[in-house]
């Protein structure tokens, strides 16, 4: 059976644990290779392109072509699946995955920020190529949200989706908490840990939940992702102090990224939130994950797991490649992309 070839381009943590996740099945003997049992062909990496080819050297692979640039690796003949792990909303990476989806090629990313600001365009193009635009590991790690929000409930509807969407802030949450110790002393931390963003105020202030929220809305909602439309307020100014008092009445103070359908539209937001001890987001600790998901007619269904590093990005990477090599095409939003209705400014208020 002919593998399907992959062409990475990005390999930092996430893109260097792909790498290393897909080379270790295929020198497995055929009957452990779990990952090409359950395709039924294996998946190889031939190409990667990063910032100096002594990254692609230091992974020690065997066999990996090194491609200078993104956009030539997206295009390469050899390959037919492309793996964009560069991040960033804007180039190279924009202009890579277009030169893949135009070139007739599948498209892996965990790309959430240009997914919020680009993911309809992107999306119009897959579905015109006739191909696949996955991006399991832009949300939640490797919780399969987007797959459960996409595929899970196709005859429901949703009434809400909320969660614990960045691991960083849950992280600091968690240990100002437990350890008392201040913000900055537990952000370093997260930073040390490498679950922060390059810039961290993107984590702490809310954006990148923002631009999770704005996923999951439109893949629950059928909404167009607009990061625009998300009220947006960090954790940068929560002291342990109210995280006592909040303890003492009873809640606990997390970070949720909220979607919520309402008489006047979806609503999308960001905030720290009284969770009630009793509920499962309020037992989730560290750098987890959770999101819950209330289908229409439904009590809520909660889904709790490891939400940032590389391990559990890559296996939502590598469980995106196993639909392209069974052969599976799911349209990236759930629906049409003529479908989308045009996202609204959430009003700031509370519920
Ligand atoms: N900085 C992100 C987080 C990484 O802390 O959750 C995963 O998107």
């Amino acid at each position: 059976v002919e593998p399907l070839k992959v062409g990475l381009a990005g390999l930092g943590t996430v893109g260097g644990s792909v790498a290393r996740l897909l080379q270790k099945q295929e020198s497995n003997a055929s009957e452990s290779n779990i990952l090409a049992t359950r395709c039924g062909r294996p998946i190889r990496l031939v190409a990667a392109s990063a910032k100096t080819k002594g990254e692609l050297d230091a992974l020690g692979l065997d066999g990996v072509r090194f491609v200078d640039s993104p956009s030539g690796l997206a295009r390469d003949p050899e390959i037919e699946a492309f793996v964009e792990l560069m991040g960033g909303e804007g180039d190279p990476a924009k202009s890579a995955i277009e030169a893949a989806l135009a070139a007739g090629k599948s498209v892996v990313t965990a790309n959430k920020a240009l997914l919020a600001r680009h993911g309809v365009a992107l999306a119009a193009a897959a579905e015109k190529a006739g191909v696949s635009l996955n991006f399991e590991a832009a949300v939640g790690g490797a919780i399969p949200v987007v797959k459960t929000l996409r595929e899970g409930f196709a005859g429901n509807s949703f009434d809400r989706v909320y969660g614990i969407l960045n691991g960083t802030c849950n992280y600091i949450l968690s240990r100002m908490e437990s350890e008392k110790l201040s913000f900055g002393d537990c952000l370093r931390e997260a930073q040390r840990l490498g679950y922060a963003e390059a810039d961290p105020t993107f984590d702490v202030e809310g954006f990148d939940t923002a631009q999770k929220i704005a996923i999951l809305a439109s893949l629950a909602f059928g909404v167009q992702v607009d990061p625009d439309a998300v009220y947006v307020e960090g954790i940068s100014s929560i002291t342990p102090e109210d995280l006592e008092a909040a303890a003492e009445l009873g809640y606990r103070i997390k970070l949720l990224g909220v979607a919520v359908r309402t008489e006047s539209g979806i609503e999308q937001r960001v905030h720290p939130t009284m969770v009630p001890l009793d509920r499962p987001l309020a037992r989730v600790m560290g750098v987890t994950n959770a999101v819950t998901i209330e289908p229409a007619g439904f009590p809520p269904i909660t889904l709790v797991g490891p939400g940032a590093g590389g391990a559990a990005t890559a296996s939502a990477v590598v469980a995106d490649l196993a639909d392209i090599a069974r052969g599976v095409r799911t349209m990236p939003f759930g629906r049409p992309v003529s479908q989308l209705a045009g996202s609204r400014r959430a009003p700031m208020q509370r519920h």
